[in-house]
């Protein structure tokens, strides 16, 4: 039993979303891999947009909640798509609020990344944007990551991946993910 602790993170809110699908094959990955795995649902958690004013007043409690989610876990599986070349605003938003004093929550963290759009490119331009960011706030990002292009086509009825090739990618993503976070037992 490796016990790692998984945050998993959708980047769209949507209900019908392809990357919620994505999320949910890396999160039953996870888990057969031995992770313990919470989901923080950005749609549900409904952070209001980052105001400072907002801030000064006390952080809301769906920030709360959020930051008590990343700091209980060793690591995060961001399933996102690219909106506009980049980074959707929402999940943006949620890093923006996480990433703020005191004991930001992010740091030490490692991460994968991974994602599906409609379009040819998979969210790799998503992932190029998402990396910097991350690494400013001291998450370690693991170096490869899953782009599922074309999305609409990509799972089948029952929102698993019809390409055992990208299902492969999946699985040896988050068994990486769970060997990094194990190399280092006193913690990143
Ligand atoms: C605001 C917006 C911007 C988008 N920009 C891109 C883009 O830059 N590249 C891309 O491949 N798809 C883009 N798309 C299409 C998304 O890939 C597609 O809507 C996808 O289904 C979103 O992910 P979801 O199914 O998880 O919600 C965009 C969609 C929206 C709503």
């Amino acid at each position: 039993m490796s016990g790692v602790r998984v945050l998993a993170i959708a980047g769209s809110l949507r209900k019908g979303s392809f990357n919620r699908k994505l999320l949910a094959i890396a999160v039953k990955l996870l888990t057969e891999q031995k992770a313990e795995v919470e989901v923080a649902d950005l749609q549900a958690l409904a952070m209001p947009v980052y105001d400072g004013d907002i801030e000064e007043g006390g952080f809301p409690d769906s920030v709360n909640k959020f930051r008590a989610q990343i700091a209980a876990a060793q690591a995060l599986c961001i399933a996102t798509p690219e909106y506009n070349h980049s980074v959707p605003g929402g999940l943006k938003n949620a890093i923006d609020w996480a990433s703020r004093p005191p004991d930001q929550p992010l740091k030490g963290r490692a991460a994968i990344l991974m994602g599906a759009s409609t379009g040819h490119f998979g969210t790799v331009r998503c992932q190029l944007a998402l990396r910097p960011t991350l690494g400013a706030l001291g998450v370690f990002v693991l170096p490869t990551g899953v782009t599922v292009p074309y999305a609409e086509e990509a799972f089948d009825e029952s929102g698993q991946l019809k390409d055992p090739k990208l299902l492969r990618q999946v699985s040896r993503l988050t068994e990486q993910l769970i060997s990094f976070v194990k190399s280092y037992p006193q913690g990143l």
